[in-house]
């Protein structure tokens, strides 16, 4: 059984972005059972830097989608995408440094970040497309 499973919950409305959510919980799933099955750091820390790589997409892709709708918390989404990204640099740079296994504190912050941004940010400017949608 998968650390995270998608569900409809995380279904924002915006396919590309769903899309690219989906590409991140199967990055974090790796991760998850790579620890699980004591996998070499070489290969954790792969996993890990493809993931903080793929984020950086996400967020820049994710970011250019909301300007285009001239979604109205486009900035402050932004700094939110700010801050995650430090804490993501952060784990990774620990991680790296240490030479040891992922901590449950990290797989904690991911879970966070599904449920509480996806859920609880994300989805606010696939609502506004949705308005969008029904005015065009
Ligand atoms: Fe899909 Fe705002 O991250």
């Amino acid at each position: 059984m998968p650390w995270y499973d998608w569900n409809e919950s995380l279904n924002i409305g915006v396919n590309e972005m769903n899309d690219e959510h989906k590409v991140l919980i199967d990055l974090m799933n790796q991760l998850y059972n790579q620890t699980e099955k004591k996998a070499s750091h070489e290969a954790v820390l792969k996993t890990f830097d493809d993931l903080a790589k793929y984020t950086h997409k996400h967020f820049a892709d994710e970011e250019k989608y909301m300007e285009s709708i001239a979604y109205p918390e486009f900035k402050t989404h932004q700094l939110i995408h700010a801050k995650l990204l430090t804490q993501l640099d952060q784990h990774l740079t620990s991680f790296r440094e240490t030479n040891g296994t992922l901590s449950d504190e990290v797989f904690d912050f991911l879970k966070m970040w599904l449920n509480a941004h996806i859920k609880g940010i994300d989805i606010k400017y696939g609502n506004y497309s949705k308005t969008l949608k029904k005015s065009a």
